[in-house]
């Protein structure tokens, strides 16, 4: 048999063996959005696997502003933003992200996994090097083997590790380092003041994958540096549009210099019709909006608190998170799938995440906390919680 078709039928059967048990959860459409609250298969269920950490999807001056450029523009560009698919809100948008970085300038692409996938193989090629973390996301990971530069990588967080590799690294190759400001499967954050330091020790580029970061870290959600209180720690900050911003995109923020070149180099830029007017425009309100309400950000990391402190108490483990990205650690698959059973038909919207986007023995359900779960929400979910745990025997 042909082995494209034997990868076609393995995946085909592992899925359909999940369904039959009755264990399948994933691409459930959802029927209705309600902040904390969705509606899946016409029940109403509070959401613990969502991105939306700030609460925004339909606050009033995103959706005007989606509303105003979907009335002004239409609903698309036909062009790729080097010929003619480049609007003012575009530029403002770039401005917008610029400014709420503290950067020179700032690119937008059509996705964040494009953001990576982009700027990376337009960064480093044959003869360069790349060195990332261990855990850094998919987008990262493809972005390094399409650049064709020699990929490294170091021990999860490990800074001893990452010192070696740039040590051993070839003095004379271009050096990128890339990570995750949050590891989008553990929630925890990376040793930036030390990854930073080591990068400018070794002359070399860094990169940051703010996703779950922006909106999230800091006293005023500006991201990782506020939450060290660093300036200038790095050269690239990546982001997505699509997190706690609701909408769809990705972004580089950095110097002139820098975004200068990715808009003439990066291939899905140039090579790729632009964002479109209303997720453009309700993307730039969304920076606005972190800015003009801080108290989202001060809700979240309370309900952070709340959430990590009452898995903790009673007795999961949660590694090292300390964001909303919150893993509930189960052992095996099957263990993760059955627990999501029980949680889902008693109301909690979570979902398992296996082998292998996880290791072995590794399988979690990764729930996720925002700034819409009430203290109640939060109480109730541990309630639930801790019920599927004992029946599964996650816990004793
Ligand atoms: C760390 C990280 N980077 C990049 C991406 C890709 O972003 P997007 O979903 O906006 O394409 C994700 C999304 O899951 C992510 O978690």
């Amino acid at each position: 048999m042909n082995p494209i078709q034997r990868r076609i039928d393995e995946m085909n059967q592992r899925v359909a063996e999940i369904q039959r048990k009755g264990l399948y959860f994933y691409l459930q459409p959802i029927s209705e959005l309600d902040g904390a609250w969705v509606t899946v298969s016409g029940r109403r269920m509070l959401l613990f696997a969502g991105y939306g950490y700030l609460g925004l999807l339909g606050h009033p001056k995103i959706t005007a502003a989606a509303q105003e450029a979907l009335a002004r523009y239409g609903t698309g560009t036909h062009g790729v933003r080097i010929l003619a698919g480049t609007l003012p809100l575009h530029e403002e948008l770039e401005q917008t992200i610029a400014r709420f970085k503290k950067t020179e300038a700032a690119i937008v692409y059509s996705s964040g996994y494009v953001t990576n996938l982009a700027t990376v193989s337009a960064l480093v090629g044959r003869n360069d090097v790349v060195i990332c973390d261990k855990f850094n996301h998919a987008s990262i990971v493809d972005g390094c083997l399409l650049s064709r530069a020699r990929f490294v990588r170091f021990r999860h967080n490990d800074m001893a590790d990452l010192e070696r590799r740039l040590q051993q690294a070839d003095p004379d190759a271009g050096k990128l380092v890339v990570v995750d400001a949050v590891f989008s499967m553990d929630g925890d954050i990376i040793n930036l003041p030390e990854v930073s330091r080591l990068c400018r020790e070794y002359d070399t580029l860094l990169m940051v994958d703010e996703a779950h970061s922006v909106g999230v870290l800091g006293e005023t959600g500006h991201g990782i540096e506020e939450h060290f209180g660093l300036k200038d720690a790095m050269d690239l900050y990546m982001g997505t549009l699509s997190k706690p911003i609701p909408s769809v995109g990705g972004y580089v923020a950095g110097s002139q210099e820098l975004i200068t070149y990715l808009k003439h180099v990066a291939r899905a830029f140039v090579f790729s019709a632009s964002l479109p007017p209303a997720q453009t425009a309700a993307a730039k309100a969304s920076f606005e909006v972190i800015e003009e309400e801080p108290e989202r950000v001060k809700t979240l990391q309370r309900n952070v608190e709340l959430f990590l402190g009452g898995l903790k108490a009673r007795g999961f483990n949660t590694l090292d998170s300390e964001t909303p990205i919150v893993p509930i650690i189960c052992g095996e698959d099957e263990r993760a799938f059955q627990m999501t059973k029980l949680c889902q038909e008693e109301g909690i919207f979570v979902l398992p995440v296996v082998s292998p986007a996880v290791p072995v023995g590794l399988a979690r359900l990764r729930a996720n906390v925002t700034a819409d779960h009430s203290e109640e929400d939060i109480t109730y979910a541990l309630d639930v919680f801790e019920r599927a745990g004992k029946a599964v025997g996650v816990l004793k």
